[in-house]
């Protein structure tokens, strides 16, 4: 019997996860990939999230929340990132869709998304992976999965505000359709991805 070694990132099937993600594996409220060796477990964002999507934003480095933000919060008071989470799960359970992931051995949240609908059929699409996780293939798998439901939700266009600086989210969006729009604060520019 041959042993494959856990290098880079596996996870279950594209059918399973497309059904869970649709919410057609019942009673599942979560879903597992491994990522170097590691468990990770994915939800979708709910109303007891709040205080994992403020701890997941709290605890990133000033660079990575500059890049999620796309301004420098390094002097903001602990309580913005609260208030933020407490809108964030309302807007996606109001208005979007969002999907939150943790470490199943540690429980600590390592990634979030989520597109949050802006208009009738437009909406904006945002993404968080904690420090120690990024560069293994999350914000790909993240963003795929997020621009699927966005889709089947009757979204038509999403749009993103990307700093000019963040090469790994530019190349995600570019290799999801996303392309350029417009410059939008002095440091960041919009990019869209029409769906149809
Ligand atoms: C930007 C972000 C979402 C990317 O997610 P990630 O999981 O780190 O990225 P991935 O591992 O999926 O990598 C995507 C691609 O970018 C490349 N990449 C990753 N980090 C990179 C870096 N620092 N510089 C250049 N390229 C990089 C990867 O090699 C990969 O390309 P490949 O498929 O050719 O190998 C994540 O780093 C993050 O959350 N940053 C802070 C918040 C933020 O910037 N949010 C986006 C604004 S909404």
């Amino acid at each position: 019997m041959i042993f494959e070694p856990i290098h880079r990132l596996y996870y279950q099937p594209e059918s399973l996860l497309e059904q869970f993600f649709s919410g057609k594996i019942f009673p599942a409220k979560y879903f597992n990939l491994h990522i170097n060796g590691r468990k990770l477990r994915i939800q979708r964002i709910s109303d007891c999230h709040v205080d994992d999507i403020a701890y997941l934003l709290k605890n990133l480095g000033e660079r990575s929340k500059r890049f999620r933000f796309c301004s420098d919060l390094s002097h903001v008071a602990e309580e913005f990132f609260d208030n933020l989470a407490q809108a964030t799960v309302k807007r996606c359970q109001v208005q979007g869709y969002g999907l939150i992931v943790f470490d199943s051995e540690t429980e600590e949240p390592v990634a979030m998304s989520q597109y949050v609908s802006n208009g009738a059929r437009s909406a904006e699409f945002s993404i968080t992976i904690a420090d120690d996780w990024q560069g293994n293939g999350l914000g790909k798998i993240l963003t795929d999965r997020i621009m699927k439901q966005a889709k089947k939700d009757g979204i038509s266009h999403v749009e993103a505000v990307v700093a000019h600086e963040n090469t790994a989210m530019k190349l995600i969006l570019m290799r999801s359709g996303y392309r350029f729009s417009k410059a939008y604060y002095p440091n960041c520019s919009m990019y869209k991805l029409y769906l149809g």
